[in-house]
């Protein structure tokens, strides 16, 4: 199979582990026989510094040309006190938008050999495997106005939450379609009891529902969603909530398992290309260390085998990768535990390669004896 990936590395940590799962897709290319070209273009900070822009039209050109994206991560100190046009987190904004990104998907997945990075307890944690599905391109982050003014003397501020009923529908079909694949439930977050917004978006979930009889819908209020993500977070199959409620819950169920450094997500649009990248930030205050976790942007390659490219066999290759290397006691700084093996991002990034190339090693030799 022939690929094109776009390479967006964006700033701080985004470089280190982004160069992990470039690593991995052609350790994968070498071990399958697939053949994937990767181009490079920038985005955030980066595209600040060098085109004054933090998404120039060329990367926006690039990603629509390639059949998947990857993308590191964006932000950092020096660019804090740009005007909003110009910070980098608009450039993650505006591709979003301008490839139609509409459902984000971040699973949160129960490593046994990482049990003592939780904050919880492990009989809590155990055997957790859930997904969330967010809505990207909607609600309270986009809506217009969104303003300062002055009304009788006063300072006053308005944001608007506006959905399309299409835009609900396409976000919570996708999740019953998952749920399908996985263990047919589906979760949805609303604030019915206050919103107007919720109330259709919990119509719409009632409505898609239908054709799928075979998947379980339950609705949740969102505070109790935190509070039950918390307490009982193996309930949950697949959880579909709109913009705002999903950005607070994806990141509360991302430390359920450990360290931000491990959790991986996907951006999905009607026709693609899909957007891959870690859930964590640049994280500046240990970029240029080479202590930063790069599993969660080699797991998010997996995501993309998956996905985009209907890889399943390569992308297990690469989770089995991940898991054996844990299991082999191999941890980044911010995983790491007493009597385990603290490794560098380079070291760690080369324990998933080896241990992916191993297999084909493996099987030569097997084949050798045939
Ligand atoms: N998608 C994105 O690009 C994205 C997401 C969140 C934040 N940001 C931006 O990143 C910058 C820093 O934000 P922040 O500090 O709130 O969040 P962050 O995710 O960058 O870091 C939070 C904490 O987690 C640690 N961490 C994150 N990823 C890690 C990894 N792979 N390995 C080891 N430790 C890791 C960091 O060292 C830090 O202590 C800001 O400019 C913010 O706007 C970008």
């Amino acid at each position: 199979m022939k690929k094109r990936i776009a390479v967006l590395p964006g700033d701080g940590i985004g470089k280190e582990v982004t160069r992990g799962a470039v690593d991995v897709l052609k350790a994968i290319g070498e071990r399958f026989g697939h053949q994937f070209y990767f181009s490079y273009g920038k985005i955030g900070g980066s595209a600040v510094d060098s085109f004054g822009t933090p998404l120039p039209d060329e990367t926006v050109e690039l990603c629509r040309e390639s059949d998947a994206v990857l993308l590191g991560a964006v932000g950092g100190p020096k660019y804090d006190q740009l005007p909003v046009h110009l910070r980098p987190e608009r450039g993650l904004l505006k591709i979003r938008k301008e490839l139609g990104l509409y459902a984000n998907l971040r699973p949160t997945l129960y490593y046994s050999s990482l049990a003592e990075s939780s904050p919880l307890r492990k009989e809590i944690i155990e055997d957790v495997d859930m997904v969330m599905v967010r809505e990207l391109t909607g609600g309270l982050y986009f809506g217009k106005p969104s303003e300062r003014s002055t009304q009788n003397g006063q300072d006053v501020v308005v944001d608007t939450l506006f959905y399309q009923r299409e835009e609900m529908t396409r976000v919570i079909k996708l999740a019953f379609d998952l749920a399908r694949q996985r263990k047919g439930k589906v979760t949805s977050v609303d604030k019915a009891n206050v919103l107007e917004s919720s109330r259709m978006w919990r119509e719409v979930a009632e409505e898609v529902s239908k054709a799928y009889p075979d998947v379980t819908l339950e609705h949740v209020l969102v505070d109790n969603a935190a509070m039950q993500l918390i307490k009982n977070p193996r309930k949950f199959d697949v959880v579909v909530t709109e913009n705002m409620f999903g950005d607070i819950l994806s990141d509360e169920a991302s430390v359920l398992t450990g360290s931000l450094g491990m959790l991986p997500s996907a951006s999905l649009s009607e026709k693609g290309p899909y957007l891959y990248e870690p859930i964590h930030g640049s994280a500046p205050d240990i970029e240029g260390q080479n202590v930063a976790n790069p599993l969660a942007s080699i797991l998010s390659a997996a995501m993309m085998l998956r996905l985009s490219f209907g890889l399943e066999e390569e992308a297990k290759a690469v989770e089995n990768a991940v898991n054996e290397v844990l299991n082999a006691g191999y941890r980044t700084k911010d995983i790491s535990s007493f009597g385990k093996k603290q490794v560098s991002t380079t070291e760690m990034i080369e324990e998933v390669k080896a241990t992916i190339l191993d297999h084909e090693t493996i099987l030569n030799i097997m084949g050798a004896y045939a």
